[in-house]
């Protein structure tokens, strides 16, 4: 359900104005809605209900740690792919049992932390890996649960760039490799391999991708249990896709009402790492008007958020709504949203029509919740922003707005420069 909508000409964020927001902490700053991700959370775990099932919610599409102490408290369980990811859903009161932990390219050092906290399995992604984590376990004197990513070869229909479960992407195990993998596995004492795993993509509007992937990978899990494998979960990743312009994605009913026939008779634990799905439209950009230029073929209208804030226009063309905080009868204007970068790339939104806005005026970049501040980064030496949640009627700070000391930490002139 959205969770910003206007009341009385101004936009608010559940019970609370984007405008008081913004006037208390300033811009650009980031407004989640709490409501919006318990929302996605529940309708997903509501519809999967016929099955057990596990969520676990994506931690790279929004990490903030309130963000994963909101999801842990619901009983949601977390994606991870970084000892980094480990650290903040562990401090957030993450139960360890219900942590998987997916990369290509996890360290020694991530593996250790993995195995001595008892996560529930790491997604092996490549032979090396199964000895390297065999390894580890093996000095911590521990038996760690593991899963096969299996990249199942079907397009999920979305950008280049977000799909992963493809013949040439480097993500997973091929299916031709995959019994072999197991039955490696099963001789190596320190691993336990409980789990089978795979993540086509992400802003996968259409279920038939994750159908075709099921069936192809579901003659594996019957090659297993005949040499007496016995998985207990089926891990099918994430990817869900939601509304940023005039996407019909599936729903959370339609997206259970396409799996979980596939799945029924297999008597396996489902395990869903849905992150935009929760976190995509439970978010806004909050930014301000600097300036309105008039250019020789385009207008712009510059604003104090850029692509350091929000990355997702410039690197894949995305789309995000922009909407003004308070509704103005005032003429429109065709404009580019831009923002202060010194990148030609450096914009928001593309050949737009808005209301004119003048200096000052506030706008909303809707849909900004997942793969928003977590993209985010220092160029231009700029200082990352605000992060607040709503929470019916109230708003917390729950990342401060970095200092310009911030920006500078951990750098030293040598002495020889001194
Ligand atoms: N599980 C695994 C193993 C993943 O790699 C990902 C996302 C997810 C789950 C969650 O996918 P989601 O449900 O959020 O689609 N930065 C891009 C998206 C990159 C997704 C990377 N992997 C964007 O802004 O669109």
């Amino acid at each position: 359900m959205h969770e910003f909508r206007y009341k009385r000409g101004s936009l608010c964020c559940e019970g609370v104005s984007l405008e008081s927001i913004a006037q208390r902490f300033g811009t650009p700053a980031y407004v989640y809605s709490h409501a919006a991700l318990m929302d996605g959370y529940e309708s997903l775990d509501k519809a999967f209900a016929p099955l057990p099932h596990l969520i676990c919610y994506s931690v790279k599409s929004n990490s903030n740690l309130a963000v994963l102490r909101a999801m842990a408290k619901s009983g949601s369980g977390f994606d991870i792919v970084s000892g980094g990811e480990l650290r903040r859903v562990l401090r957030a009161g993450a139960s360890p049992r219900k942590i998987v932990f997916a990369g290509v390219g996890k360290t020694e050092d991530e593996i250790a932390l993995a195995v001595e906290k008892r996560i529930l399995f790491l997604t092996v992604e490549s032979p090396a890996e199964l000895e390297l984590i065999e390894k580890v376990a093996r000095r911590r004197g521990s038996v760690a649960g593991i899963a096969f990513r299996i990249n199942p070869g079907v397009d999920p229909h979305t950008h280049r760039y977000i799909t992963t479960g493809a013949a040439e992407n480097k993500f997973g195990l091929d299916l031709g490799s995959a019994l072999e993998a197991y039955n490696k596995s099963l001789r190596m004492k320190h691993l336990l391999p409980i789990a089978i795993q795979m993540h086509i993509g992400s802003q996968i509007t259409e279920t038939a991708p994750y159908v075709r992937a099921i069936r192809k990978v579901r003659p594996l899990l019957q090659q297993l249990w005949a040499r007496g494998i016995n998985l207990r979960f089926f891990d099918i990743g994430g990817g869900m896709g939601i509304v940023y312009r005039k996407e019909r994605p599936s729903t959370a009913e339609s997206f259970a009402a396409a799996i979980l026939p596939e799945l029924k008779s297999l008597d396996l634990h489902l395990i869903l790492e849905p992150g935009r799905f929760i976190a995509g439209n439970a978010g806004i950009l909050l930014t301000k008007v600097l300036y309105v230029k008039k250019g020789a073929v385009k207008n712009f209208v510059i604003v104090d958020a850029g692509m350091n804030d929000l990355i997702r226009p410039s690197l894949y063309g995305a789309y995000h709504e922009i909407l003004p905080i308070r509704r103005r009868r005032a003429a429109r204007m065709h404009a580019d949203i831009v923002g202060p970068v010194c990148e030609s790339g450096d914009f928001l939104g593309l050949d737009r029509t808005l209301t004119r806005p003048v200096a000052g005026d506030l706008l909303a970049v809707m849909g900004a919740g997942a793969y928003g501040f977590t993209m985010s980064s220092n160029y231009n030496s700029r200082r990352r922003a605000a992060e607040l949640l709503v929470h019916g009627k109230g708003v917390d700070l729950i990342r401060a707005r970095e200092s310009s000391e911030d920006l500078m930490r951990g750098e030293s002139i040598p002495a020889f420069l001194r």
